[in-house]
C-alpha cells in the first residue's frame, strides 16, 4: 500500500473515533451555525484538526485546504506539489440527527491530480480506499462499478439543494426525468459516501449540483479506480472546480448525461 495512503487511513481511522465517541451523546454537543442552514459542531472541528496533525507529522511539507480550516499551503505564496482535501465529517446534518449516514473524506492532489483517496463510514466501519491505477476497495474487498446498462434497471443517489436554492428549479426538472426513467432515486446525505457507493455498485450513478472540492476529491478517485465515470454534469472535466459532479458505470453515463443535459441553465453546462 502506497505510505501516504495508509497516512490517510489513520488520519481517517482517529477522526472516526472521535465521531463515534461524540455520537453516543449529542445532547452535549456544541453547535454553531455558519450560514442558513449550515452547521458545525465541535466534532467537526476537533476531527479536521486531528486529521491535519496526523498528516502534517508525517508529512509536513504538504498543503492543506480543509472545510473548516481553509486552504494552507506548506510554504505561504507557492502552489502545492501535494495538497490534502478534507472533510472531517460529510454529513453534519445527519450526524446531528442521530442518521448514522456521514463520513471522513479525505484525499491526496498531486500535481492537480488525485491520487490518494479514503473514505470513511465510521457508523459501519466501512473503510473505502484507492491509490491512482492501484483499484478501490471497501476493507479488503476490490470494488467495481455495476454493470447494468438500461437506465430502467438504475438506482441513482443524488444531493437535493438545501443552502443555495439558485438551481434548484433545473435541479426539480432533473430530478422529474431521472425519477420516470431509473428504478428508483436516493438522496442519504452524505456526498462522500454517495460516491463510494457508486464506486461499490449500491448505486449506478449519482449526481450533485454546487458541491465543494472536499465532498468529492475522494469520492470521484473511488469511482474512477472502480471502473465508473466522473464528469460534470454535461459529460465534461470540470467537476472539482464547479461542483456540479456525475458519476456512473461507464454504460450509462452518457445517458445520464442526456436525461440531465437538457436542463442545464448556462452557468451549469461547464
Ligand atoms: C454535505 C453533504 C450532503 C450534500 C451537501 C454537502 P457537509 O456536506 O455531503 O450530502 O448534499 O451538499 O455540503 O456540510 O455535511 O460536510
Ligand atoms: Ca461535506
Ligand atoms: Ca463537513
Amino acid at each position: 500500500m502506497h505510505p501516504m495512503l495508509t497516512t490517510a487511513i489513520k488520519a481517517a481511522r482517529k477522526a472516526g473515533t472521535i465521531i463515534n465517541r461524540a455520537a453516543l451523546d449529542l445532547d452535549r454537543l456544541t453547535v454553531h451555525t455558519k450560514k442558513d442552514r449550515d452547521y458545525v459542531s465541535e466534532v467537526d472541528q476537533t476531527a479536521e484538526q486531528v486529521i491535519i496533525e496526523t498528516l502534517l507529522e508525517a508529512y509536513p511539507s504538504h498543503g492543506i485546504l480543509a472545510e473548516e480550516t481553509g486552504a494552507r499551503p506548506a510554504v505561504e505564496g507557492q502552489t502545492d506539489e501535494y495538497q490534502w482535501i478534507i472533510d472531517p465529517l460529510d454529513g453534519t446534518t445527519n450526524f446531528l440527527h442521530g442518521l448514522p449516514q456521514y463520513s471522513v473524506s479525505i484525499a491526496l492532489k498531486h500535481k492537480g491530480q488525485i491520487s490518494q483517496a479514503v473514505v470513511y463510514d465510521p457508523a459501519n466501519n466501512e473503510l473505502y480506499t484507492a491509490s491512482r491505477g492501484r483499484g478501490a476497495f471497501l476493507n479488503d474487498r476490490r470494488l467495481r462499478v455495476t454493470k447494468r446498462d438500461k437506465l430502467e434497471d438504475c438506482l441513482v443517489g443524488t444531493g437535493f439543494p438545501f443552502r443555495e436554492f439558485s438551481h434548484v428549479e433545473a435541479y426539480i426538472n432533473m430530478f422529474r426525468d431521472v425519477m420516470r426513467r431509473t428504478s428508483g432515486i436516493r438522496r442519504p446525505g452524505s456526498a462522500a459516501l454517495d460516491l463510494a457507493y457508486v464506486a461499490a455498485g449500491r448505486y449506478d450513478a449519482f449526481w450533485e449540483i454546487g458541491l465543494n472540492p472536499w465532498d468529492l476529491a475522494a469520492g470521484s478517485l473511488l469511482v474512477q479506480e472502480a471502473g465508473g465515470l466522473v464528469g460534470d454534469l454535461a459529460g465534461n472535466e470540470s467537476w472539482l472546480e464547479t461542483g456540479n459532479i456525475l458519476a456512473a458505470n461507464p454504460k450509462i453515463f452518457s445517458l445520464m448525461v442526456q436525461t440531465l443535459q437538457p436542463h442545464l441553465s448556462p452557468d451549469l453546462r461547464s
